[in-house]
């Protein structure tokens, strides 16, 4: 990494950290805690000031060619930096035509377009690519949620990328292969670890300070003229590697093959690449379908239909908990308490909040392979392969 580069990864980790948290401690402590503007303003001009220092600097270095990980470093310093603007209202692309910082604009896009990925800080910058150093990683502030929340949001994608491997496996030694019983445990296990970690955000988050300190900073913002969708803990592939492997999403509906495009950006290029070869499988599901007739009854077919049966089921319990515990608790919830103005820029993508709700509970009952009339889930598929294992029982929780 250039020194320059190292600069201003060493002020994202100090100075803009502690000036964030000032931040949060004085909008959190007003009566209205969605009151931002006219709060604050000499921290948020240094903020802005220090930042930007570091922005012009990088610019005038230009392209070092110093590899993946420095650029991509540099992305997601530039990327916390334009997102803490847009959460201190230094910017809005609501009244906005354009980025009102065009130093960083271009740094960030030219960063971006050399990388293969959207010109914004992504999940992977907080999540599975944001370093520690002597046990400290990046974040905006230091405020236990935030920390609480990054963690927890690291270990379920670290989670499903284990779960996402093991059915990878699968595929390559075929769904009638009496190995695929450790593959299939793995997954279980990967899948029984991310309800864990749900589950501890859900008992541990204060939602009051998650909504109001720690959401804010994954608001989408615009970079040169066009406005970016904030991230959020989906853009990586390994949960659509598990929607396509197991067959409860396919590539070719037009709803989630628009999900797919719309994300690819966001995602790691090797997690692009990832994902490009999983749309080219024919899912497990597909697989067990085609042979259900003919080998109902041997043995290795009730073994691998059973595990096949109980992933789907732990999947679909992860994912009814991500809607009704975490976006509905976190979200949706606190959110009924602000008004017409405040909800603008809410949510990550941009839609207005019913707008994503309702998606989000497609994909939770395509997941869920629910029995819904008006989208195509599998329902009709698993009922008929829960009919023929002998005895099945969805899995307890414990492991
Ligand atoms: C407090 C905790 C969480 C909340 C409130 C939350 C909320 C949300 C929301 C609202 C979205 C839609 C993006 C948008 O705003 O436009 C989303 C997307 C997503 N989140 Fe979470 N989330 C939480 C934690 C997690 C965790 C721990 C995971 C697992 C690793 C996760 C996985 C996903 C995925 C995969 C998506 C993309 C959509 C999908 O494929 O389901 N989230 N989340």
């Amino acid at each position: 990494m250039s020194s320059r580069a190292e600069a201003f990864e060493g002020w994202i980790r100090t100075s803009f950290v502690q000036m964030n948290t000032e931040l949060e401690n004085l909008y959190f402590a007003r009566p209205d805690r969605a009151q931002v503007i006219g709060c604050g303003d000499p921290i948020k001009a240094s903020l802005r000031d220090e930042g930007h220092a570091h922005v012009v600097a990088l610019l005038a270095e230009g392209n070092t060619g110093e590899g993946f990980d420095s650029a991509y470093g540099v992305l997601g310093s530039v990327g916390l930096y334009l997102g803490a603007l847009r959460r201190h209202e230094l910017t809005n692309p609501a009244r906005e035509e354009r980025s009102p910082f065009p130093e960083a604009s271009s740094l960030a896009l030219h960063v971006g377009a050399s990388l293969g990925m959207a010109p914004r800080f992504s999940t992977g910058h907080l999540a599975t690519h944001n370093r520690a150093r002597a046990g400290v990683r990046k974040s905006f502030t230091t405020l236990r949620d935030e920390f609480l929340f990054i963690d927890e949001n690291t270990r379920g994608i670290l989670s499903l990328q284990r779960a996402a491997d093991a059915l990878t496996s699968i595929v390559h030694l075929g769904v009638s292969s009496p190995v695929a019983d450790v593959m299939f445990d793995a997954a279980k296990q990967a899948l029984r670890d991310v309800i864990r970690f749900n589950g501890r955000l859900i008992d541990q988050l204060d939602v009051e300070r998650f909504f109001y300190s720690v959401r804010p900073y994954y608001k989408p913002y615009r970079v040169g003229r066009q406005e970016y969708r904030g991230a959020n803990a989906g853009d990586f592939s390994g949960i659509n590697e598990i929607d396509l492997l197991l067959g409860l999403c396919r590539a070719n509906d037009p709803y989630y093959a628009q999900l797919l495009v719309d994300k690819m950006l966001f995602m790691l290029p090797s997690d692009q690449v990832r994902l490009r070869d999983c749309m080219t499988r024919m899912s497990l599901l597909d697989e067990l379908l085609l042979l259900v007739d003919e080998h109902r009854h041997a043995d290795w077919f009730q073994q691998n239909a059973r595990a096949y049966l109980e992933v789907c089921d732990l999947f679909g319990q992860s994912a009814a908990q991500h809607h009704n515990g975490l976006v509905k608790r976190f979200i949706e919830g606190p959110a009924a308490s602000l008004n017409a103005q405040d909800m603008q820029g809410i949510t990550a993508s941009g839609p207005p909040l019913p707008v994503l709700l309702r998606s989000l509970e497609m994909l939770r009952d395509l997941r869920l392979a629910a029995d819904r009339r008006d989208i195509l889930t599998r329902h009709a598929d698993l009922d008929r392969l829960r009919g023929v294992v002998h005895g099945y029982r969805p899995p307890a929780l414990s492991s």
